[in-house]
């Protein structure tokens, strides 16, 4: 019998990830603030159980695309978005949609470590409670302590449930983030920039947890280093003053692009 070694077998997904079902479509999604155009036309699809990480040079509309996949853009004042994005195929920009609904289903961790001016229980409780998750304490105690498991911090927490959030270091901080949001068992965690507030260590343990967490969960991760891009994403999608240049298996994108822009970039040339 040819059985393949479990890291093989990783290989083998990691390489295939264009095959992996699509759980977000973005078709023609141009977003504007007031006069000014962010984005044009973008097409980029988010597959399921993938990491895809979305690269380019500052202002290129990295964080406005990942906004837009969770409704995010709504709170920003004279910021419109025309075109379409589904999730599970439905649209989430439909008027029947319950946006507190989708950003339970598509979560999102920030830059900055924002806990929030509760202890870490409270910060993972939050969630849960509003969304009606947990009937007993019993219960919550539950997904406070596996979602805390998850982001791999349960060691560092456990003895400290009821301190502040934001005594943890920095790190600590941004694993209890995802721990909140993995909290509300979202099926999509969108990233902008997680690790950029953090030492190397702190990033090393963050991106090690992204790794995991794409057995259950879909994440689109917005990255300066494209390092990071290389370590953690099995899709890249580059873009450039608003466009999307090239999407593709990171392999490739790394080491055999389509567009001669994102060699340029790859390259350092410019950004
Ligand atoms: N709230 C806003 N109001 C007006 N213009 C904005 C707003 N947010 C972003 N923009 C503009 O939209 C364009 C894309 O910005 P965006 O923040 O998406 O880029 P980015 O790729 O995430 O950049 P960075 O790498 O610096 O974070 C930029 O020209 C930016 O100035
Ligand atoms: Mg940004």
């Amino acid at each position: 019998m040819n059985m393949m070694s479990e890291a093989a077998v990783e290989k083998a997904l990691d390489k295939n990830m264009s095959d992996a079902p699509l759980k977000m479509i973005g078709k023609d999604v141009s977003v504007y603030y007031g006069e000014k155009r962010a984005l044009f036309d973008v097409n980029l699809n988010v597959r399921k159980n993938t990491v895809t990480a979305l690269i380019g040079p500052s202002g290129c509309g990295k964080s406005t695309f990942l906004r837009t996949l969770n409704r995010m853009n709504d709170t920003i004042d004279g910021c419109r978005i025309t075109g379409k994005i589904t999730l599970d195929n439905a649209d989430i920009y439909d008027p029947s949609v319950d946006v507190v609904e989708l950003r339970a289903r598509v979560g999102m961790v920030f830059q900055k470590p924002n806990p929030f001016p509760k202890s870490i229980y409270e910060n993972i409780a939050y969630g849960p409670r509003i969304h009606g998750l947990a009937k007993t304490k019993a219960d919550m105690d539950r997904i406070v302590e596996s979602s805390l498991q998850r982001a791999g911090l349960w060691n560092e927490a456990k003895d400290r449930l009821q301190e502040p959030g934001t005594g943890l270091s920095g790190g600590q901080q941004q694993r209890l983030c995802i721990a909140r949001a993995v909290a509300v068992s979202p099926e999509v965690i969108l990233m902008d920039e997680p690790c950029s507030a953090l030492d190397p260590i702190a990033t090393a343990k963050v991106e090690e947890l992204i790794h995991e967490l794409r057995t259950n969960f879909t994440i689109v991760i917005v990255t300066h280093s494209m390092q990071q891009a290389a370590r953690v994403s099995q899709r890249t999608a580059m873009f450039h003053l608003g466009n999307l240049v090239e999407e593709n298996d990171t392999d490739k994108m790394f080491t055999n692009p389509d567009d001669q822009r994102t060699q340029d970039y790859i390259m350092g040339r410019f950004g």
